[in-house]
């Protein structure tokens, strides 16, 4: 079997939050940011515009694309670290709100990694044949757990999310999920967390984050995932068609982009319009890029993230 990926949808708030908006805020500037990020704006959600509100327009979206129905749907998994209330999971609000009645839903935490987390989970149960169709949706409001009054975090967040469907297939075309690479190093923990939390504090917390430790990281493990990705499934980084990074900063981009030799046209970048959306960036950027007619039906693309935890992985999707 192979989890072969029907449709993909995104959703972003309406709300434009611009460079020159928080330079009013915090002491910063348009020029720095866009100088050390690439960022130019990001969305906020609207008071009352919860997580499972993004995830669920996103997911009508991708079934539409896929031509599928809600019913078609055995299995949501919702990567988030935002989620509506600390329990029951969005995922199981997006199922009751879709109208699905069956199969099961549930939430993943792995920070911005959480997507590519999500669907090697998905493809797992699918391969496996644990259920037939998968929404696999990355959805935050990360403006609800920023520090506003932080420059050195509070520049780089956005709000929205991104899903896609993915459905168990007899292996007879090329198409699907072809492989996938998951690490995780706990004794990063305090390079980015959120100070707050039902167990630690019963508060919400802000994010915290040693900007530059984790910089310095990223290149080197998303670099290590993707290699690792195409090595499982004996290919190279020259065989693959496009490259849907997590958009965490346009310098982390070029970074890996020019350590692996991946000629820049090849990288899908939304980081500068979204910015960091944490687990919905990989989803939104995929969705961007297939609705502007660059990834094609076919086309071998290679995901790839990093955040909290730290956590980080890839996966290779034939389209
Ligand atoms: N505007 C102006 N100055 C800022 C600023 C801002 N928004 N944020 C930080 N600075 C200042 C710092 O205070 C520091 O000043 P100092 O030298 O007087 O102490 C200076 O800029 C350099 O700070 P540093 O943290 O070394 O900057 P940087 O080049 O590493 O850029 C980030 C900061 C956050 C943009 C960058 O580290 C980054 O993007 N890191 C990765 C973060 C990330 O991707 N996280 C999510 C992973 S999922």
């Amino acid at each position: 079997m192979r989890s072969v990926l029907l449709g993909v949808g995104g959703q972003l708030p309406s709300r434009v939050l611009t460079n020159e908006e928080l330079a009013q805020r915090v002491d910063t500037s348009n020029e720095w940011i866009v100088e050390r990020t690439g960022i130019r704006e990001r969305r906020i959600a609207a008071e009352g515009e919860k997580t499972s509100d993004l995830a669920l327009a996103a997911a009508r979206a991708a079934l539409t694309h896929a031509g599928r129905e809600a019913k078609d749907i055995d299995l949501i998994i919702v990567a988030t670290a935002t989620p509506d209330l600390t329990f029951p999971a969005t995922a199981a609000r997006v199922q009751a709100n879709l109208g699905v009645t069956h199969g099961a839903a549930f939430d993943l935490q792995a920070v911005c990694s959480g997507f590519v987390f999500a669907l090697a989970t998905a493809d797992n149960f699918l391969v496996r044949q644990q259920a037939k169709c998968a929404l696999v949706i990355g959805a935050e409001t990360f403006s609800r757990i920023v520090d506003w009054q932080d420059r050195g975090t509070c520049i780089l967040f956005g709000d929205g999310a991104g899903a896609v469907v993915l459905e168990a297939q007899a292996q007879e075309s090329e198409r699907g999920v072809i492989s996938t690479f998951l690490r995780t190093d706990g004794r990063m923990h305090d390079l980015l967390y959120v100070d707050g939390g039902p167990s630690e504090t019963g508060a919400v917390g802000k994010v915290r984050m040693q900007g530059n430790a984790v910089f310095r990281q990223a290149v080197e493990h998303i670099s290590g995932a993707m290699l690792e990705a195409c090595a499982r499934a004996e290919t190279s980084i020259d065989a693959v068609d496009w490259f849907v990074p997590h958009q965490a900063n346009q310098r982390i981009l070029d970074g890996v982009a020019r350590r692996l030799g991946i000629d820049a046209t090849k990288v899908v970048s939304t980081v500068a319009e979204h910015g960091n959306t944490s687990a919905a960036s990989v989803p939104l950027a995929l969705d961007t890029a297939v609705r502007d007619g660059r990834i094609k039906r076919g086309d071998l693309v290679l995901m790839e993230a990093l955040g909290g935890g730290l956590t980080w992985g890839a996966a290779l999707v034939r389209m």
